[in-house]
């Protein structure tokens, strides 16, 4: 038998949209994310348990886990058999990167029980294209983070596909779902199709200018870039009270804030836990929307998608 688990994730983080994605976990250590148990079996077998099962399609061709299994098994020229349990612990369409946990989760366990025929490469790859699948557009910035762990800059060359970057250790990240879904599909769709070149100059320098602070450990500089010129204007409409929030959160003393993916989980970055705390007071007295909405306080996930058990 084999367990294993996948961590919730922050896509985009403002000034990477697409192209930057960092792993998260409570600071209490405690699971926020997926976890997939494999055994051996005559036939597949899929069930899904866990919080949030229930919103899962009833139909198993629709089911991720099931589509995981179908191109994994292509993958390898064998179909294998194998019972799977699905503990359904991310929200659906919460911008936390819901599927690639359940995607990094499903094949990374898959490919352990067949004794690792993948390569690590070869897995992230075929998790990006199953993401692709969901989505529409193939994007690394959940599953390179969700399967690898820590801060990851997605580069997509050839078959480089994605690099650690370094990250601000102090860096607390206040994370809050109002309890309310917004498909990435959607999500992306209220994009516009062109940007124009003022726009385009802004947002490279942004992205360089939070990388080269990143590596230089330079925190002020890092967060004067923090600045989303591609999704936050467009994808504001769809976010409650977004820039009120985002104001309140600031004077509370953020220094940073921003949707993670494509929402409705809005960020924040502290740099103390007393602030951390405040701002979590904050945002569940005021952001969450129903009683599963919740509000944590996270650290950065160095580990990625493990083998728990
Ligand atoms: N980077 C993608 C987006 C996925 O913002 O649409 C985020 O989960």
């Amino acid at each position: 038998m084999i367990t294993v688990y996948s961590p919730a994730t922050i896509g985009n983080i403002s000034v990477g949209f697409d192209t930057l994605g960092l792993a998260i976990s409570p600071i209490d250590n405690s699971y926020f994310g997926d976890i997939v148990i494999i055994k051996k079996c005559k036939t597949f077998k899929l069930k899904n348990i866990g919080k949030f099962s229930k919103k899962l399609p009833k139909i198993l061709e629709k089911n991720v886990v099931w589509k995981c299994w179908k191109y994994f098994c292509k993958k390898i020229n064998k179909k294998v058999p194998m019972s799977i349990i699905l503990k359904k612990n991310m929200p659906i369409g919460s911008g936390l990167g819901s599927s690639a946990c359940s995607i990094s989760a499903s094949l990374f366990a898959m490919n352990e029980f067949c004794k690792n025929p993948l390569s690590k490469n070869e897995l992230l790859i075929l998790m990006g294209k199953l993401e692709g699948k969901i989505s529409g557009n193939i994007h690394f910035d959940n599953v390179a983070p969700c399967f690898l762990g820590g801060l990851q800059i997605i580069l997509q060359k050839n078959n480089i596909i994605s690099q650690s970057i370094p990250f601000f250790q102090n860096w607390i990240w206040v994370i809050a779902w109002p309890g309310t879904k917004i498909s990435t599909l959607q999500s992306r769709k209220i994009l516009p199709k062109k940007y124009n070149k003022q726009t385009c100059i802004d947002h490279s320098r942004n992205l360089a200018g939070f990388i080269h602070a990143s590596y230089s450990m330079q925190e002020n500089l890092a967060i004067k870039f923090l600045k989303d010129k591609i999704a936050e204007p467009y994808r504001i409409k769809i976010i409650p009270k977004f820039l009120k929030t985002k104001k309140i959160i600031k004077k509370i003393g953020a220094i940073g804030f921003g949707i993670s993916g494509s929402g409705p989980t809005i960020f924040s970055i502290c740099n103390s836990i007393k602030i951390a705390k405040n701002v979590s007071i904050w945002l569940s007295k005021n952001y969450l929307k129903n009683k599963k909405g919740f509000v944590k306080i996270c650290k950065v996930n160095n580990t990625g998608t493990i083998k728990i058990r």
